[in-house]
């Protein structure tokens, strides 16, 4: 039936492959475009300037991402309320509660009862101090006295910019296991001695990579020295030996500011010039930040956290070498810049912010 239209085909070639590619083509470009110019350029980022101009000194983000609040906000709102200033005259927790931990014995029962039931939200744990003899109760009275030390001693850190301080919330987020907690990784083979080989290891403490996965703990529990630079090209010692850094020591001061700015969700210009990691003269104010937070978390681990091991159940403890769980950067941080984005959480709590067991009450 179509012979004709075959015949009259086969004589006029014509190349349709060619023309439709090109359509093809400039068609989903002008798709492209138009959907760019209607919903926006999704990977669009905004940067913070942290040094002078060509250093290379600023913290790129993608806008999207910046418009997107830390979830924990909301939460921490929902479970804060202003306290009740004591006009004098109150009855005490100490004579009308029972089961009151320690140092809280002379908040008036308003504000005892309304701390009280925060904790247990920011904490997850519903009769939090209800049973003097579980192992929570005796965990959560240290760990009052450390928030109140942090909040108080540690000043300089947790209110380096303005006022947000530190609550159980800050690490907790409602769980009794705060999330990106850690424990040691070494020795690995219990006989041997000198360097364990904690590379290669798929783990969020080498932030990923085959950088070493033991940096924490050398820092933050063992007090080992973090810098490694030298500016001799070659130095008198041996590299690793007699307290010069050799290439590992270099990999495992890598894998911990890597896991530092992941912790921030900054990168490593957020603190440093990088053509001068060793320079203290080339740094930001972030650095010195930093260096007190180094502090913090080394006296938070040493005083109150690693001394709770015999308190904990077996499940609670390291999977292999039964030590107690540990807290640094990014139990606080969780991937931003400041704790839940610099949200003021101890404006409400003035309970929490000495250590003196009287609550100074006349901010709120
Ligand atoms: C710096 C981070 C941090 C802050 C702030 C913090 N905690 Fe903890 N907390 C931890 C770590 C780490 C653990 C150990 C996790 C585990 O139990 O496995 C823990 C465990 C606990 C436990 C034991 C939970 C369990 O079932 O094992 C209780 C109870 C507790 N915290 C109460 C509190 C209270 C109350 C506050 C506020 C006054 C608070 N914490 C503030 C880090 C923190
Ligand atoms: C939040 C701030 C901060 C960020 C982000 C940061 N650093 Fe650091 N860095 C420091 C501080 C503080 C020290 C000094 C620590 C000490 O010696 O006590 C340091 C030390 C170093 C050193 C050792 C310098 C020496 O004297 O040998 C190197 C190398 C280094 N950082 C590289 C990096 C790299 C690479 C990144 C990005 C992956 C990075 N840093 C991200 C704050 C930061
Ligand atoms: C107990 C909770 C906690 C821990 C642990 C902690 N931080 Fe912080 N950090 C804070 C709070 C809260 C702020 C906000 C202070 C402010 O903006 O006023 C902060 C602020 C900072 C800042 C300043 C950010 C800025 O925008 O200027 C740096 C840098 C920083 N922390 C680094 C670290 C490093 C590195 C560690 C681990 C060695 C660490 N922090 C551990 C609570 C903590």
């Amino acid at each position: 039936m179509f012979s004709w239209f075959n015949k009259w085909n086969k004589e006029n070639p014509t190349d349709v492959e060619r023309p439709a590619i090109l359509v093809g083509v400039v068609g989903v470009a002008v798709i492209a475009a138009a959907a760019l110019v209607v919903l926006g350029q999704p990977y669009a980022t905004e940067s913070l300037q942290t040094g002078p101009r060509g250093t290379g000194m600023y913290v790129p983000k993608f806008k999207a991402d910046l418009g997107r609040p830390d979830p924990g906000i909301e939460g921490f709102l929902a479970s804060t309320s202003a306290p009740v200033a004591p006009q004098g005259g109150e009855q005490t927790a100490g004579s009308a509660r029972e089961n009151v931990p320690p140092g809280l014995e002379g908040l008036t029962v308003d504000n005892y009862d309304r701390l009280l039931a925060a904790m247990r939200e920011w904490t997850g744990i519903p009769d939090l101090f209800d049973d003097p003899d579980s192992y929570q109760t005796a965990v959560g009275h240290v760990m009052i006295g450390m928030v109140q030390n942090i909040n108080e001693n540690w000043d300089g850190h947790v209110n380096a910019n303005k006022q947000v301080g530190v609550t159980c919330y800050t690490c907790h987020r409602g769980e009794p296991v705060p999330s990106d907690i850690w424990f040691k990784q070494t020795p690995v083979v219990m006989a041997a001695e000198g360097w364990s080989a904690v590379q290669n290891r798929v783990s969020p403490l080498s932030s990923f990579t085959s950088l070493p996965s033991d940096a924490l703990e050398a820092y933050l529990l063992n007090y080992e020295v973090i810098g490694v630079h030298d500016l001799e090209s070659r130095v008198a010692g041996i590299p690793g030996r007699d307290g010069y850094p050799g290439i590992q020591h270099a990999e495992r001061t890598y894998a911990f500011m890597n896991y530092i700015a992941n912790s921030l969700g900054v990168n490593c210009t957020f603190c440093h010039n990088t053509r001068a990691f060793y320079d203290g003269a080339q740094v930001t104010l972030q650095w010195s930040t930093e260096t007190l937070g180094i502090q913090m978390v080394q006296e938070l681990n040493e005083t109150y956290l690693v001394p709770l091991a015999g308190l904990y159940p077996p499940e609670r403890l390291g999977p292999k070498l039964g030590d107690a769980p540990k807290a640094a950067c990014r139990t606080c941080h969780k991937g931003y810049q400041q704790p839940l984005q610099g949200t003021n959480v101890i404006a409400d709590w003035p309970e929490l912010a000495t250590t003196s067991g009287e609550p100074d009450y006349s901010g709120n």
